[in-house]
């Protein structure tokens, strides 16, 4: 088959999402939605409703997805029927986020605009999640009209609950986009590698404090653990990230326990790791902590000889002293090191009883707070030299050869 040709045929398999944006400030998150159907390898066309517009440009979408992006009924000379055209190529009609008047229209088979009259046109399936302000989303006329939507059977993404764009606190919110996206991957069939698996993720540095002021720590960004983690969450796994103090969101449909020093991040880890299938720990976790911290801060004066007499004592090892007593976890240890970077990723190997070690070099500006990185994978069966590449694929290529360890 020429090359030509197996490209044609992967596009052929390729499945299409059509992505129904409506009026509502959660519009933006759409395109955090586009991307990551992209990453999962769906091809996505978005149709917008012109309120929808008010929020966010058809341009950022068409520039995102490389393709047209509907609007208006009459928008597309070459295509007078364009409603018709995009129902029959969509394979998943996702409207997200979904307003309360467009759940409503739907509800009835109202069709006023391009992307209401493409959504009774379709016979794909339909996912909603809607957003909107929670007394909207509790009034019994979109109560009852989401019922009725999920009778007929659209699948509806229950809205998060908490803080709300206009200032309520309630349900209403836009369902996290992983939540999202992986309803929409469960729809299509596509496989989710990770559904059922519990996976474990340590990330960040950790804070050992002096006194209230100062403490020891480390440069690590957190960006390998939180990318892992959220890879994860994207491929079905039950996450739980235990994260150091870091300056990143965590991802949406992670469960993240958040600790300060070794100690408190050895025992969330700890409580995790026994129901864990795959544990990765990418935390730059500091050896050492002052015996005991100040409780008062430390005067200028008092600083300088104090500091210089501080007791050190050795934190615990939290990836040696769980996996040593490991079952069926699949235990991931990183080795961060400036020399002999492979020669000490396998003494890590066995000293830390890990099933995989990734091995980067770190110092000046490599690994630490970098948006890429480029390792080399240690295990029993010998070393393997990966290309640089960015810490979200990075992600994906640890969980990939952890998989290969699943007992
Ligand atoms: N690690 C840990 N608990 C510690 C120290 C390290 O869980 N107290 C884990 C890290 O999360 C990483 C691995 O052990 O997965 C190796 O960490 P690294 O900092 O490279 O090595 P260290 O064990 O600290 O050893 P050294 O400082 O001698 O390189």
């Amino acid at each position: 088959m020429s090359e030509d040709e197996s490209r044609c045929e992967a596009a052929s398999h390729q499945k299409t999402v059509l992505l129904g944006v409506t009026g509502c400030i959660a519009a933006y998150k759409s395109c955090e939605i586009v991307r990551l159907l992209q990453k999962a390898g769906v091809r996505v066309k978005v149709v917008m409703t012109e309120h929808a517009t008010e929020f966010v440009g058809p341009l950022t979408f068409r520039s995102l997805t490389h393709e047209p992006v509907g609007v208006g009924l009459f928008d597309n000379p070459s295509d007078p029927i364009h409603h018709i055209s995009l129902a029959q190529e969509a394979d998943l009609f996702l409207i997200a986020p979904c307003t309360a008047n467009v759940i409503a229209k739907l509800a009835n088979g109202l069709a006023d605009d391009l992307l209401t009259t493409t959504a009774l046109a379709t016979t794909a399936p339909l996912v909603i999640a809607p957003a909107m302000n929670v007394n909207m989303y509790e009034n019994g006329a979109t109560r009852y009209n989401i019922g009725k939507l999920h009778i007929r059977g659209a699948r509806i993404i229950e809205t998060g609950d908490g803080y709300l764009a206009c200032g309520d606190v309630g349900k209403g919110r836009l369902a996290d986009v992983e939540d999202i996206v992986s309803a929409v991957l469960d729809e299509l069939g596509l496989s989710r590698d990770l559904a059922g698996k519990r996976v474990m993720v340590t990330a960040g540095p950790t804070v050992e404090p002096i006194d209230p002021v100062r403490y020891i720590s480390n440069h690590s960004s957190g960006k390998t653990g939180y990318a892992i983690a959220r890879a994860a969450a994207l491929r079905g796994a039950d996450v739980t990230l235990v994260s150091g103090p870091v300056s990143i969101a965590p991802p949406e449909a992670v469960r993240t326990v958040r600790v300060r020093t070794a100690l408190e991040m050895f025992e969330a880890a700890q409580e995790a790791f026994g129901a864990a299938d795959i544990a990765v720990f990418a935390a730059a976790v500091a050896d050492v902590r002052p015996k005991q911290a100040a409780p008062r801060k430390l005067k200028k004066g008092e600083a300088d000889a104090a500091l210089g007499a501080i007791e050190l004592v050795e934190n615990p090892d939290i990836l040696a002293t769980l996996a040593s007593s490991k079952k069926r976890q699949v235990v991931v240890g990183f080795a961060a090191e400036t020399d002999d970077v492979v020669a000490n990723a396998e003494k890590k190997l066995s000293t830390k009883h890990a099933d995989l070690v990734v091995a980067n070099q770190v110092g000046e500006g490599k690994a630490f707070g970098t948006d890429d990185n480029q390792v080399w994978f240690v295990d029993d069966e010998g070393v393997e030299e990966l290309p640089r590449m960015s810490k979200e694929r990075l992600a994906d290529a640890i969980l990939d050869k952890a998989l290969e360890f699943v007992r």
